[in-house]
């Protein structure tokens, strides 16, 4: 018995387990799409094991995931994907199949429920069918803000990636306005068409599979929304109002876990840009009849301009 269990030990101390299963080889990279069934994976000594995701933050960019997934991870029954893995979405990632998907996983407790966000599967039109083939029943979040804030933070970023390769980015109305009338071929204005996302999502899942965080709430008042989100997700009432304290500095809040006090990353909570009561006029108008779609889609409203 001792050394069988010795035995065991020793195969489950092999630093690369993942070895041990079949490795894509060039016949697993023709058979596209991957195949369903969930791929083995090993027990590692310390309990822990890496899954497929029982939940996936979907998006939207911009929309606050990085908050949502920090917040979320202050459970202890979460184990959280570091990185935005854009496995669904990139075809590159996607033909890799499903083993390799699970090894870019987190290692995870039996109790903890495994995560991943990458918030551009919202809005890829390819990217439902592909999760619903993974998981059918899957529990999918998603944050939304505001469209017109969204547009304007989407702009930001872009604006500040190109400052840090010293390029210069257009002003804002540059972007926002052709010959006086919204350019609606703006990438950024086309990804807060929630509804246009939402239809196709709602093909393969039911409403009731898909949480949607308020993301302008989430970052006014984080607890009530987080607690919304354990409950969708099952999980005992655990995150405290306490985890959360307000950074007048910063103006928005941070999170403190077992003493441990942390933000965002500086290049989250950006000022946007002032727009001129023009251009605001003109978003509120686009996104009027859009905006109003979608709320009968998922039978409930949000405070959007
Ligand atoms: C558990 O073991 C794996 C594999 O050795 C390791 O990568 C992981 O960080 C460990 N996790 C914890 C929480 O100790
Ligand atoms: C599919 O998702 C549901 C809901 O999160 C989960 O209970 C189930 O274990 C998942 N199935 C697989 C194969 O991961
Ligand atoms: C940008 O310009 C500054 C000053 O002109 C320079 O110090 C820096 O190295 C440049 N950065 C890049 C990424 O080129
Ligand atoms: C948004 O852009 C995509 C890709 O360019 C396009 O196919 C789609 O029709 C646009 N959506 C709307 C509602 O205009
Ligand atoms: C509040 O934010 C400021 C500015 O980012 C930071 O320097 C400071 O450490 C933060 N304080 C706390 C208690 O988090």
């Amino acid at each position: 018995m001792a050394s069988i269990l010795l035995g065991m030990c020793l195969i489950f101390s092999q630093p690369k387990l993942v070895s041990s299963y079949p490795t894509p080889n060039e016949k697993t990279y023709a058979s596209f799409p991957p195949p369903i069934n969930e791929p083995r994976n090993a027990v590692y000594p310390n309990g822990t094991q890496q899954h497929l995701p029982h939940t996936i933050i979907i998006g939207v960019r911009k929309g606050g995931t990085r908050a949502l997934l920090e917040m979320l991870s202050l459970h202890p029954d979460i184990s959280s994907a570091e990185t935005e893995i854009h496995f669904f979405d990139w075809e590159d990632q996607y033909r890799k199949g499903l083993q390799w998907y699970v090894s870019q996983m987190p290692f995870s407790y039996p109790h903890q429920l495994t995560v991943e966000k990458t918030p551009a599967y919202f809005t890829s039109f390819k990217v439902p069918e592909r999760i619903y083939n993974m998981n059918s029943t899957i529990k999918l979040l998603l944050i939304l803000r505001d469209p017109i804030e969204r547009v304007l933070s989407d702009y930001t970023q872009v604006y500040y990636n190109h400052l840090q390769k010293n390029k210069s980015y257009p002003p804002v109305e540059d972007l926002l306005l052709k010959n006086n009338e919204l350019n609606t071929n703006y990438k950024a204005i086309n990804r807060s068409l929630y509804y246009s996302f939402m239809e196709n999502w709602l093909t393969y899942f039911p409403l009731e599979n898909i949480h949607i965080v308020d993301g302008d709430y989430l970052i006014r008042n984080p607890f009530p929304e987080i607690q919304k989100v354990e409950r969708f997700l099952n999980l005992s009432p655990q995150i405290k109002a306490s985890n959360f304290y307000y950074n007048r500095t910063k103006g928005f809040y941070c999170l403190r876990d077992s003493g441990r006090e942390r933000c965002l990353h500086e290049s989250k909570g950006r000022a946007h840009p002032r727009i001129n009561s023009f251009l605001l006029e003109k978003l509120r108008e686009y996104f009027y009849e859009p905006n109003k779609k979608f709320f009968q889609l998922i039978g409930r409203t949000f405070d959007w301009l």
